[in-house]
């Protein structure tokens, strides 16, 4: 592996030993895995991942122009070009769903969590949630853009090339303003593509606990219109649960951020079947994201309604939750399957993708095909970006290359950062020496 390379206008061909398109070859993924069959099982993840052995991804002018073997790309390409030797090429990483906007931290939070208490009474007594209001409410518009900027770059790291970020911790119209301009000021600082969703309908704030009729209606009367008015959030968000808000209450605020253009999502049913998954198919959102109690009818109505299932593993690790999605049944019911990170100080404190790819495998019994699956291509239509999320002729050139020879090692080697570069839109943004390049 070379140390680094010299971007230059020409083309650039990435030779690898695998590459992941991520278009599947057929839908094997709807039906279970073989277990114990060790070669159909690699087929069947071969088909899924779209691999592609010892071949070679052309990018150039930003996007990818041919992936095949090397003898196919022309002689005139061949001799202009930078060429790389990788392991496994892969489409860039989204990570999408994230809370990367707030102040301050929960360290203390997760250490009494670790030793009995329950996520719902701190949230109940004020803490939780309510105290990264209260640190965010504090903080200046620059600073959380600031730090919002630092965490871009760890994103980056490790191999994001979309990040999904949402509101949530503002729960006052100027404050959840200011958490989505300072994602606007952020934006064109930092290498990985920001995509902004609205959520002031996390909790009821606590200054509204027995007006909460009040605060629904100003997310809905001053909030939304607002946000929409500024051209702030592509998305609208709501917690749809018990300590949150009920399905009745969600049908309301996601209907009033359709009514100004905004793409619905929900924070479905993860601490408690609150009907929420069937909500999110009945309004035809993008996805539904949790699912820890997802009922089997909303599993068949969301394959129906084309809702994508976004599961965030890092919080069964962080609230010791036993219970996993069922990520299985989603696959097989036609539902395609997304994974991210949540990052957030609460209940998942990790940006790290790649513990989110080990954490499916081990907790849903994903195969590593189909968790890779689920942070491209999947994650691309959670966020219903047409452009990414593969690697194919035309689309952006995203590409994060990993300095592994197989990637079923991915989840495997857990805790070790394996991507050694990161190509946004055709422009090297990362590559081994750690260094970042100016975007
Ligand atoms: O996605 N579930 C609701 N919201 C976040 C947690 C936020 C927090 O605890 O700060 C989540 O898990
Ligand atoms: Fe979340």
């Amino acid at each position: 592996m070379t140390a680094g390379f010299q971007v230059s206008d020409g083309p650039l061909l990435l030779q690898a030993r695998q590459v992941l398109t991520m278009v599947p070859r057929s839908d094997a993924i709807r039906n279970p895995p073989p277990k114990g069959d060790l070669n159909a099982l690699r087929d069947r993840d071969a088909d899924i991942v779209g691999l592609r052995e010892n071949a070679v991804v052309h990018v150039e002018g930003g996007r990818i122009r041919s992936i095949g073997p090397m003898g196919d790309v022309a002689k005139k390409v061949r001799n202009r070009a930078t060429v790389v030797e990788c392991g496994v090429v892969v489409p860039g990483f989204i990570d999408c769903h994230t809370h990367t906007v707030f102040a301050g931290s929960r360290h203390d939070e997760f250490t009494l969590r670790n030793l009995g208490a329950d996520y719902l009474d701190i949230l109940e007594a004020g803490g939780g949630i309510h105290s990264t209001v209260e640190a965010t409410r504090a903080a200046k518009k620059r600073t959380l853009a600031a730090t919002l900027v630092q965490r871009c770059y760890e994103a980056t790291r490790r191999g994001i090339t979309t990040m999904e970020v949402k509101s949530g911790y503002g729960l006052a119209l100027d404050h959840e303003l200011k958490q989505l301009r300072a994602i606007e000021m952020a934006r064109p600082e930092v290498l990985v593509d920001l995509e902004s969703t609205f959520l002031g309908a996390h909790v009821v704030p606590t200054s509204h606990t027995d007006r909460r009729e009040d605060y629904i209606a100003s997310v809905i009367d001053e909030m939304i219109p607002k946000v929409a008015e500024l051209g702030l959030a592509r998305f609208v968000d709501v917690f749809c649960d018990k300590g949150a808000f009920d399905s009745d209450e969600a049908r309301r605020i996601l209907r009033a951020g359709m009514d100004h253009g905004m793409i619905p999502r929900l924070h479905a049913d993860e601490l408690t079947h609150a009907g929420a998954a069937e909500l999110a198919a009945e309004l035809g959102a993008a996805s539904a994201d949790h699912l820890e109690y997802v009922s089997d009818a909303a599993v068949a109505a969301m394959a129906a309604a084309g809702t994508v299932a976004v599961l965030l593993p890092g919080v069964n690790l962080f609230l010791g939750l036993e219970r996993y999605a069922p990520a299985r049944a989603l696959l097989s019911g036609g539902v395609d399957v997304a994974l991210a990170t949540d990052f957030n100080p609460g209940t998942s404190p990790t940006q790290d993708l790649g513990l989110i790819l080990t954490l499916a495998c081990t907790g849903y019994g994903m195969t590593p095909g189909e968790a890779l699956l689920g942070v491209t291509a999947s994650a691309a239509r959670a966020l219903r970006l047409e452009d990414r999320g593969t690697l194919a002729v035309g689309k952006r050139a995203d590409v994060t290359v990993l300095g592994v020879d197989d990637y079923w090692q991915l989840p495997y080697l857990a805790g070790r950062s394996h991507v050694e570069g990161v190509i946004r839109a055709g422009e090297l943004v990362y590559w081994v020496s750690g260094d970042e390049i100016e975007a």
